[in-house]
């Protein structure tokens, strides 16, 4: 039996707030924020420090670095939602399917050898991330702070073919939202593609 967490959207947040109940008791978004940045930077440096070159980035390592890096916060961390989910005018994959969806997005990734020592160009690099980046972003599998881990685990990605974390600064945030909004709505990862180009690059060193 999942917990109610995973069942309903509603009891995740403070009634009549969009503040995700949380273990620590923070009622304050600033403050809660803070918290989740700082989280977020200790992670890039524990899962640095642990990548090895026989890390697989397989949907269990996807799953431990949203759990590992929220455990603290939130009851959910690491555990799929089970309730439907929209943003803006997107929806994402059903609720029911999500754990299917995933089992067969990272199927299809393991087929490829999660992408790991990359035979190709950059831009070539740029696509295969961007398809399987669109699939994730489809999928909105937590309940929340799935764009954060999403790009985390693509950035372990990248650092494991000798390119830095990949930059999206220069890019503006409806950009990237659009970018999204191909991924969910057509199922086209052009946008992304293009967006992940323009921010690898490589470390020659
Ligand atoms: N309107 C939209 N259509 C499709 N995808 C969207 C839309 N808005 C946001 N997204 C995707 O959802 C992600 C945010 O998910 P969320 O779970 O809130 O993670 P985080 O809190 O880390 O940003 C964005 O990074 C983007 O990829
Ligand atoms: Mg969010």
């Amino acid at each position: 039996m999942a917990s109610k967490y995973l069942l309903e959207s509603s009891s995740i947040y403070l009634e009549g707030t969009d503040i995700p109940r949380n273990k620590p008791g923070i009622t304050s978004t600033e403050e809660l924020h803070e918290l989740e940045r700082e989280l977020l930077e200790e992670a890039y440096q524990v899962f640095y420090h642990e990548l090895t070159d026989d890390t697989l980035f397989d949907e269990a390592y996807f799953k431990a670095l949203h759990r590992r890096t929220f455990e603290g916060l939130y009851e959910w961390a690491g555990d799929y939602r089970q309730f439907n989910m929209s943003k803006g005018s997107s929806r994402f994959c059903q609720g029911a399917y999500v754990a299917a969806s995933s089992h067969k997005i990272f199927a299809e990734l393991a087929k490829v050898n999660y992408l790991k020592k990359f035979n190709g160009s950059k831009i070539e690099f740029a696509r295969q991330l961007a398809h399987f980046k669109c699939e994730l972003i489809a999928l909105h599998p937590f309940c929340e702070l799935n764009g954060r881990i999403t790009r985390l685990f693509f950035d372990m990605i990248a650092l494991s073919n000798d390119y830095f974390y990949i930059d999206y600064s220069g890019i503006k945030p409806e950009t990237y939202i659009n970018a999204s909004i191909d991924c969910v709505q057509l199922a086209d990862s052009s946008a992304m593609a293009l967006i992940i180009a323009n921010g690898l690059t490589a470390n020659l060193s």
